[in-house]
């Protein structure tokens, strides 16, 4: 298999529609300055810049009924159990924001359209498009009629506290989750688009996602973030990331790409940087993502083409690219790229729009 096949039919989610039932598609997304520590409820110790997703989702539907704040949820069609904990434990979370909580029960069903462990952050899209359906479910319960943003800001806040980058994917484009100096406007309780307007050079950005491995990760990235409590270079890690913010902003308004890659690629190897100097140390990258990333810098060089690479919590590789340049970059992926694939594994994927409501309480 060459290419990653993601599903465009309508999901099963969508197919089986009944009365009652809440339904939203939300994308992931890739962060370019990564959130890594946090503290309190789930408050990030530094802002992070990201770009929603187009193609790579997760469709979720809800349906209710009287009860005592039970939850039922079905993952790809099937039960699990590790996964219907996590939600029961994220909605008892919320209860003191959401109240109705208590008195219903819920009927969870989630699909993904990407494999979930593809080093695609899954939890960014599941807990994203869970947030909108409960947002949804509250404006039907109390009878309000929340404004477009109050309705996005509320989702994003309560996104956030089931997995904090899944709070920037409630919005398309670029997105900045924590608050910092360089963007007016930025919020640690929610995420809101990024503050300025960008240069057409990143208006149309591709993400080729290289699968060098999809296998369990052997340290979460909840554990990751715990990490970052004790770790020695914690406090410049924070600084360092409002500095990246700042460059990554005017970078991106004026159109100065070679500003982006070096930002992008040391936020990227910064991140593996910080998990290899934890207490305990550890690495997740794989001897095929350096061979990767080796490629693509050898390729930038030699053509000028303005490809970079960011990572996440895991060894697979994000090669990001302006969508003029996707013939070439194509070309170089295949001929040069996949055989470090597990399987000739990729998924492409672009900039997207944000989530998307299929269903509202019909
Ligand atoms: O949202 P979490 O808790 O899964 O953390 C995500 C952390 C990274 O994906 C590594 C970086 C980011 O900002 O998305």
């Amino acid at each position: 298999m060459e290419k990653e096949s993601l599903s465009t039919k309508p999901t099963a989610a969508s197919q089986q529609l009944t009365a009652s039932r809440i339904t939203w598609q939300s994308p992931s997304n890739i962060a370019l300055i990564k959130y890594w520590g946090k503290h309190g409820i789930q408050q990030p110790r530094n802002p992070s810049i990201s770009f929603t997703l187009s193609e790579c989702h997760t469709e979720t539907s809800i349906e209710w009924e009287k009860g005592s704040g039970k939850a039922e949820l079905i993952f790809n069609s099937e039960k699990n159990l590790k996964f219907q904990t996590r939600a029961e434990d994220y909605l008892k979370s919320i209860r003191s924001y959401l109240p109705f909580l208590g008195s219903i029960d819920l009927h969870i069903e989630s699909f993904n359209n990407f494999p979930h462990s593809a080093g695609i952050a899954s939890s960014a899209s599941a807990m994203s498009s869970l947030a909108l359906c409960l947002t949804s479910l509250e404006q039907i319960m109390s009878g309000t009629d929340l404004s477009k943003d109050e309705f996005l800001q509320k989702a994003s806040f309560l996104a956030r506290l089931g997995s904090g980058s899944a709070s920037r994917s409630i919005f398309g484009g670029y997105v900045i989750w924590g608050k910092t100096d360089s963007c007016p406007g930025s919020f640690d309780d929610h995420a809101c688009p990024l503050c300025v307007e960008v240069h057409d050079k990143f208006s149309d950005m591709h993400d080729c996602i290289l699968i060098v491995d999809d296998g369990v990760k052997s340290v979460s990235s909840r554990e990751g973030h715990a990490l970052m409590d004790t770790h020695p270079y914690a406090r410049q890690r924070y600084t360092q990331a409002h500095k990246n913010a700042a460059t990554l902003i005017a970078a991106m308004q004026e159109g100065d790409e070679e500003t982006f890659i070096s930002i992008v690629e040391q936020e990227a190897l910064g991140l593996h940087g910080l998990m290899m100097s934890s207490d305990p140390a550890y690495i997740l990258l794989k001897p095929n993502t350096l061979h990767i990333i080796d490629k693509i810098r050898a390729f930038r060089k030699y053509t000028n083409i303005p490809v970079c690479f960011t990572l996440d919590a895991g060894p697979n590789v994000h090669i990001l690219y302006p969508a003029r340049e996707t013939s070439s970059v194509q070309e170089f992926i295949k001929n040069e790229l996949l055989v470090y694939c597990r399987d000739n594994r990729r998924i492409d994927d672009r900039i997207g729009v944000g989530p998307q409501k299929i269903m509202n309480g019909e």
